[in-house]
């Protein structure tokens, strides 16, 4: 199956339906953070070679747009079968790529090849509307506005090292169904996995330029394809950092981007705080704390950190910290890097005052699961997001304290509020200023037809199937002038 894409361990991209080679004869090389062995080499693409793939993009999109819906359709529907049939390969390159665990790299897998299925049939729900002049003063009925939805050209897809499949695909999708050309720019950690994909996006019967894949680092190669003139989208999950500097940079281009967060948990007094315990827990630690939507505070109102933080550390004692294979929860992290940035947190938080309740444990980029009490808002941890598996409690004397300290943070992906009494939920959720507030249970972006989005600093536009498939295609309108007859 995918004999095409590599030479021993060199991988090459995807260009015309074809898998090449870069003429830079320079390659990146990809270390896993399981043992840091060298497990592939990608192409580190030239300016040249880039130009080309947007060139072809654009030519390939010309066909696949005229291509009728319900035939793109069912070309989505192949590769979501493809991926399935594929699921042992792509989930054991996860966890030697990205340390993701044996049964979240599964279940990567499964729900991308859901979220494709999903998508194919969405998009035939895509309709259009007609509306007729008369509706406003000064017009007749003769005037008639059709309105039909039409793709917007080639979208550049960049996504993040943690969900190197799923956060590729769920830009790939909605793209192809709408009948755009799609040039994917994955993470340089991840983007073997992506490839593969790519290349069972291709077997499938995707045709040729629709879908190109582009490998270079995104600090060499990322300013210059953002702001190619031939890219007419861009499709962003990663840091706030980065997305802020494309958003700068790549003028006047529409853009969907999800980028970091700061989840906060809010516990009232009245919650079930052994329900609340396990939620929290599995939302800040599972994938050792490396998702946009871990749960990365908990602000508890006042003394209930008394009972809660005993029953999150019954919880924290059950996780597995170890490797992939053996399906830990807890496994190294991305690199030693972020390992040293995660310390650098925990170390600023104990300097200050914070009183550790477990962890601070470390072998290498393998950081044990933390738990850290009385924090206070001159920490750093209290406002900067880890990726990482440690977590924060802030004692709050009030909710509106919980509120304002949940508010001035500069992200604003989802929140968590754990109370029993639901008519309090929702008057809490409306005071919270995120994309979306999670009643009793943990932050978590799926299902993937719910809309996901972040504000401030956490995204611009509307991620989800439906919404996905409208941000990556326009409304065009056709006016029908009908001649009266007296
Ligand atoms: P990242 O460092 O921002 O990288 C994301 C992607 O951007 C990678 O493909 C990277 O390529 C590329 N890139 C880097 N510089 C670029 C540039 N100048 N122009 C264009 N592309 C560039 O993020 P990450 O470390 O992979 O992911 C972790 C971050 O993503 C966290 O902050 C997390 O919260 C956020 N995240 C958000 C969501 C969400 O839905 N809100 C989901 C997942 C992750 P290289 O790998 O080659 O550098
Ligand atoms: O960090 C990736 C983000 O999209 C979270 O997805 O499903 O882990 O909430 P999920």
């Amino acid at each position: 199956m995918f004999e095409n894409i590599k030479e021993g361990i060199v991988y090459k991209n995807l260009l015309n339906g074809e898998w090449i080679k870069s003429k830079s004869e320079s390659t990146i090389d990809v270390h896993s953070p399981v043992n840091g062995d060298v497990i592939g080499k990608v192409q580190a693409m030239t300016k040249d070679e880039i130009d080309k793939t947007i060139e072809n993009s654009k030519i390939a999109q010309k066909n696949w747009a005229e291509k009728p819906l319900n035939e793109r359709a069912a070309v989505l529907h192949k590769c979501a079968d493809l991926l399935e049939e594929n699921i042992s390969v792509l989930s054991d390159f996860l966890q030697k790529e990205i340390a993701k665990n044996k049964s979240s790299a599964i279940s990567e897998v499964k729900r991308t090849a859901s979220f494709i299925r999903f998508t194919a049939d969405e998009a035939k729900h895509m309709e259009g509307e007609t509306i007729t002049g008369d509706n406003f003063p000064g017009f007749k009925k003769n005037k008639v506005s059709v309105v039909h939805r039409v793709p917007l050209g080639t979208v550049l897809a960049i996504s993040p090292f943690n969900y190197p499949i799923n956060l590729s695909v769920s830009k790939i999708a909605p793209a192809l169904a709408a009948g755009n050309s799609v040039i994917l720019k994955p993470p340089s950690q991840g983007s073997i996995s992506a490839l593969y994909v790519a290349e069972l996006f291709n077997k499938a019967g995707i045709p040729k330029g629709v879908l190109n894949t582009v490998t270079g680092k995104g600090s060499e190669i990322g300013d210059y394809i953002v702001t190619h003139p031939g890219i007419d989208f861009i499709n962003f999950t990663g840091s706030t950092e980065v997305g802020k500097h494309i958003a700068v940079i790549a003028g006047m281009v529409p853009m969907l981007m999800e980028l970091g967060g700061k989840d906060a948990a809010i516990v009232l007094e009245d919650s079930d705080l052994r329900d609340a315990a396990k939620d929290i827990v599995a939302g800040a630690y599972i994938y050792s704390g490396q998702r946009c939507t871990a749960i990365k505070r908990v602000l508890a109102i006042n003394d209930i950190s008394d009972e809660l933080a005993p029953l999150m550390l019954e919880e924290i004692k059950n996780l597995k910290v170890g490797m992939p294979e053996d399906d830990c929860e807890v496994t190294p992290l991305i690199n030693n890097s972020a390992a040293d940035f995660v310390q650098e947190l925990i170390d600023d938080a104990l300097k200050k005052g914070a009183k550790l309740l477990i962890g601070n444990k470390r072998k290498e980029n393998l950081m044990y699961p933390t738990l850290l009490d009385n924090v206070t808002t001159d920490m750093r941890i209290a406002w900067e997001e880890p990726f990482g598996p440690v977590l924060p409690i802030l004692r709050v004397q009030s909710v509106e304290e919980a509120i304002e300290i949940a508010n001035k943070s500069q992200y604003g992906l989802q929140s968590s509020v754990f109370t029993k009494n639901i008519d309090y939920a929702f008057h809490v959720a409306s005071k919270l200023e995120v994309g979306t507030v999670q009643i009793n249970d943990k932050t978590e972006r799926g299902p993937d037809h719910f809309p996901f989005l972040g504000v401030k600093a956490s995204g611009m536009g509307t991620q989800g199937i439906r919404y996905s498939i409208e941000a990556m295609s326009r409304k065009k309108v056709i006016v029908l002038n009908i001649h009266e007859f007296s």
